[in-house]
């Protein structure tokens, strides 16, 4: 997990200010520097062509990589710490960016190709000269890879070949075309790599039914025309009635194998997956952790059948294919207390206590009426009927390597509170959530196959100077930096917690950015910032290697809602002038990943330090 290398670094940082929204850069603490490790478009094969962007082929992008980079691991391989692979996925596609109008409105299926070419994952390798030092990617590595929106993926569990997965093309039901929205994900203690495929709806034209309604899947035409080029995106073509049935899981794929063919987990459920992350239990069973990100959704986890064993990957690579599946039913010790406002109750915590309520165990349904394939292909359903507890987005869920405890991120939900919709109660406490929370979840025993938690509230985000209702265990808020979103949660090598942010520039107007927050001692609840994203950007997938010095983060979506004639982001190439533009370079944002390094040893291969204003 966090901290891997041998640059013996420990990350010291003075925390950076919040970044005004409109500046298009990444700002990082002083003493250290910035620079993109790959790009949308860098070619990843020895025969992929150079980016072009007027001259883009789906062709081309299928050797290239995708846009909207979110999840990301940087796995160094064993030995001197010189190789690895970097893995990440590519959650969606900002069309109206990527593309001349002009050009798009006369090549309509092409544009569509190309971003089902940019959907999906990348793996590729990367090296360096030593420890310590920044990363480079390596074009025409033996592990690199491109997973697509059109690869074939296995169907695994129990609803596998069930006729809820069945479509005129794949009458088994066993293999499924894709992976789509894949959004945050974890590595498991296996080496492979587990992901949510999360608002997997907005590509289906659906038939009108309570399930589909429950999954946000509508009847009209969705604005990516798909089922135009394809007819399973619409579930009014006969025969695909189900084909949505076959997305909204947990994939694993392996980033060592470039043969292997990746895999999609009914065992873990079908709903709108932030990500999934894993710990093993005390008698070896393998617990995954997975968010539905919706407002008023759940929190998950799923324990597998089977046990662990140390460094027999095949049958690790089993584990995630058969066991029990639970959701989240928490309870509160000042309930009468919670009036919205984000107070503190008189106990001085928000906390309480909580269970697990099955929804699949030993082989059957626990949902009356339902069956187990049902529960796995209707998960929302069969967790509403189950009594679960309805939460402000949950995003990340993720275990504390270094104690067992559990973070979950709930983002914000504005909703909350308002007419026809739940209020505010002490998991939840503040109406319209704004600015998002963290809980903290005790298993009990620190067991993480116990069926009982406790859990309590570690921070209310925020601006302390402007809001009333932030929180942050205790810690004096004057001394904190505002955050706001949080989404995607890493730890570093000696446990304390990292939290990249998801929509802080529409709320307290700052650019997304990461912080570290202290879990311990007299400074528990401490927030300080690292780094800002560019303009319009998404902090994503931090991947936190305190020991080198290093902190890398995919930024997704820069310039969001900006034009492909005047983008308000230029990151990271910053060309001065279309006319400026050179081979294999941008005019417009690039979603990319970023390494950030001590410029100790690492001198001359930062990133041009320019900061566009909007
Ligand atoms: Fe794709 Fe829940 O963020
Ligand atoms: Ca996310
Ligand atoms: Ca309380
Ligand atoms: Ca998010």
């Amino acid at each position: 997990f966090g901290g891997f290398g041998k640059g013996g670094g420990k990350l010291p940082f003075n925390a950076i200010d919040p970044v005004e929204r409109t500046v298009d850069t990444v700002t990082v603490p002083e003493g250290y520097d910035w620079a993109p490790i790959i790009r949308w478009g860098d070619p990843l094969f020895q025969d992929a062509p150079a980016f072009d962007a007027a001259n883009q082929t789906a062709a081309a992008q299928e050797r290239q990589f995708g846009y909207n980079n979110d999840y990301l691991n940087i796995m160094a391989d064993g030995g001197n710490g010189r190789t690895g692979v970097l893995v990440c996925n590519h959650e969606y596609t900002n069309e109206y960016m990527m593309f001349d109008p002009a050009w798009q409105a006369q090549n309509e299926d092409e544009a569509r190709r190309i971003a089902w070419a940019a959907h999906g994952f990348t793996v590729v390798e990367i090296e360096r000269a030593k420890a310590g030092q920044k990363w480079e990617y390596v074009v025409g590595g033996d592990r690199n890879r491109r997973i697509t929106a059109t690869t074939p993926f296995r169907l695994d569990g129990p609803a596998a070949g069930s006729d809820l997965v069945k479509t005129v093309a794949d009458p088994e039901g066993m293999t499924v075309l894709g992976t789509n929205n894949n959004c945050a994900g974890g590595t498991t203690p296996w080496g492979t790599i587990v992901s949510g495929e999360e608002n997997f709806n907005q590509y289906f034209q659906g038939r009108g039914t309570p399930e589909e309604a429950r999954y946000g899947i509508g009847t009209g035409a969705p604005s990516r025309g798909w089922e135009k080029l394809d007819p399973r995106f619409s579930a009014q073509n006969a025969g695909y009635e189900y084909e949505h049935n076959r997305f909204g899981y947990i994939v694993e794929i392996d980033p060592q194998d470039p043969t292997s063919t990746p895999v999609k987990h009914t065992a873990i459920g079908r709903f709108k997956h932030e990500g999934a992350n894993i710990n093993i239990a005390a008698d070896g069973r393998v617990v995954v952790y997975s968010g539905d990100d919706e407002r008023f959704d759940y929190v998950y986890k799923f324990i597998s059948k089977g046990k662990y064993r140390e460094g027999d990957k095949a049958h690790n690579m089993t584990l995630l294919s058969e066991g029990d599946l639970y959701v989240a039913k928490f309870s509160e010790t000042s309930a009468a207390e919670i009036d919205g406002s984000g107070a503190v109750p008189s106990d001085g915590a928000f906390d309480g206590g909580g269970e697990w309520l099955p929804l699949v165990k030993n082989g059957t349904s626990r949902v009356a009426g339902m069956s187990v394939e049902e529960v796995l292909v209707y998960t929302r359903l069969a967790a509403d009927q189950a009594g679960a507890t309805k939460m402000d987005r949950p995003e990340d869920v993720e275990p504390n390597p270094a104690t067992g405890k559990l973070y979950i991120a709930l983002t914000n939900n504005s909703n909350r509170g308002k007419a026809g919709y739940e209020a505010a109660d002490e998991m939840n406490p503040v109406n319209g959530n704004r600015d998002g929370h963290i809980v903290e979840l005790t298993e009990r025993g620190n067991d993480a196959a116990a069926l009982t938690f406790e859990w309590n509230i570690l921070l209310v985000a925020g601006d302390p100077a402007v809001s009333d209702s932030t929180y942050f265990s205790g810690f004096p808020p004057e001394k904190v930096s505002p955050i706001s979103c949080p989404d995607n949660l890493a730890f570093d090598s000696k446990g304390n917690l990292w939290i990249s942010t998801d929509g802080a520039p529409g709320k307290i107007g700052y650019c997304d950015a990461i912080h570290k927050v202290q879990l311990t001692g007299a400074e528990r609840g401490r927030v300080e910032q690292f780094l800002a994203v560019p303009a319009g950007a998404e902090a994503c997938g931090p991947v936190i290697h305190d020991l080198d010095d290093s902190v890398f983060v995919a930024v997704q979506h820069p310039g969001e809602g900006g034009t492909y004639a005047e983008p308000y982001s230029r990151f990271p190439d910053f060309k001065d002038s279309r006319e400026d533009v050179g081979a294999g370079e941008f005019y417009g944002p690039r979603p990319s990943v970023v390494q950030v390094f001590s410029t100790r040893g690492n001198k001359g291969v930062g990133h041009a330090k320019r900061a566009a204003k909007a």
